[in-house]
């Protein structure tokens, strides 16, 4: 018998993600979660840099959409001033992950509230994001001036397929092509060099500064070059249906089945990512935050891209398998002492960060899939 979650299951995860993410108000006040838990445990965080920050405003503004509840939207409008703060003083302003941030923060804070200045906001944002785009390459170069000394960061990451939703959106609300130009030029690029003709893929892939040239490709976390670091497939995953909703892409339909089917075929019985799909059995760590990025990924595929009728019945029993055990194996709702929402996470296995705790991009992915299945008109905020 197939697991599914009843909708009145899925709304009773959504309350109790609201409870930890009271407990996370009440202890961070003005400051924000980090990135990834200690002993289940967060500590709290100045917004001066990183790329995990935006998770938090975009659980407060998740739940103020749910509930309404004007105290979410308050503490997300309150935290969104400090990304403001980012962008008119160029804080922490120097890498890729300006697209994160400022989607979950001034993005969704306009999405939300139809304020002129948040949209402003992000657009100066994605200025300073475009400005990374490297015509030598043809990409977006995750950290470093173009013509920085470690040569090693003249290289993009498949995570930054996820950066590049502000560019696409401030495409689109300014009809500057600029932006469109260089998102699309950098997915394109990602697309041909970072995916293996099986469909897993590298992490890194590094460019001659020079020329531009393609050199070859390698992990930061995953576990060896030739394997495939689970994290960076979901967002894969995810960030496909993404950049089909701007750029209705069909041709990268046939790529897209081999990254989620190279996914989905590799999760264990249980449904929960090992941290890297090398593993299918065993000991090993997990990395729930996968599964919970991979599942609104399915989610927006079978939602929004015309594919094929039988991927589409996969991919939506995938997100549905997947989102069941992260519900009944990794929600942490009868745990109190535990602050995320939910455990079994893995940031950096070989930096020995984050290894089987909480992570703040997992619950807020979680709650994202809880949202898009209690509310399928939900508008995303990518
Ligand atoms: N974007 C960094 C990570 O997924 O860990």
């Amino acid at each position: 018998m197939q697991n599914r979650l009843t909708n009145e299951q899925i709304k009773a995860a959504f309350d109790a993600a609201l409870v930890k993410l009271d407990a996370m108000i009440e202890k961070h006040g003005d400051k924000f979660p980090s990135s990834s838990s200690k002993d289940g445990k967060y500590a709290s965080t100045e917004n001066r840099g990183g790329w995990t920050q935006c998770f938090y405003t975009g659980m407060l503004f998740l739940a103020y959409e749910y509930s309404r509840n004007q105290k979410y939207l308050d503490a997300a409008l309150s935290h969104v001033d400090s990304f403001i703060t980012r962008v008119d003083e160029m804080i922490g302003m120097g890498d890729h992950d300006i697209g994160f941030n400022f989607t979950l923060s001034t993005v969704a804070a306009y999405k939300v509230t139809g304020k002129e200045i948040y949209k402003e906001k992000a657009i100066k944002a994605a200025e300073v994001l475009a400005n990374r785009f490297r015509e030598k390459g043809q990409f977006i170069q995750l950290a470093g001036e173009a013509d920085c000394a470690d040569k090693a960061l003249y290289r993009l990451i498949i995570d930054c397929l996820m950066n590049t939703n502000l560019l696409y959106w401030a495409g689109s609300v300014t009809g500057n092509s600029e932006f469109t130009r260089k998102a699309f030029a950098h997915f394109t690029t990602t697309m041909e060099t970072v995916v293996r003709e099986d469909g897993s893929t590298f992490q890194n892939f590094y460019f001659d500064q020079a020329t531009g040239a393609r050199l070859g490709g390698g992990t930061k976390q995953g576990l060896n070059a030739e394997s495939c670091w689970s994290r960076g497939q979901s967002w894969g995953v995810t960030a496909i249906p993404f950049t089909y909703s701007y750029m209705k892409n069909k041709e990268i339909f046939d790529k897209y089945y081999t990254i989620a089917d190279y996914f989905i075929d590799r999760l264990p019985t249980d449904k929960i990512a090992y941290w890297d799909l090398c593993f299918t059995d065993g000991g090993e760590a997990r990395d729930s935050s996968a599964n919970a990025i991979a599942v609104c990924g399915l989610l927006e595929a079978v939602k929004n891209m015309p594919i094929d009728e039988a991927k589409k019945a996969k991919y939506r029993e995938a997100a549905e398998d997947m989102l069941y055990a992260l519900v009944t194996d990794c929600a942490s709702f009868d745990e109190p002492e535990c602050e995320g929402v939910i455990k079994h996470g893995t940031y950096y296995y070989a930096g020995g960060l984050g290894i089987d705790e909480c992570c703040i991009w997992g619950d807020y992915f979680y709650m994202e899939a809880l949202m898009r299945k209690l509310n399928p008109d939900w508008k995303k905020y990518w």
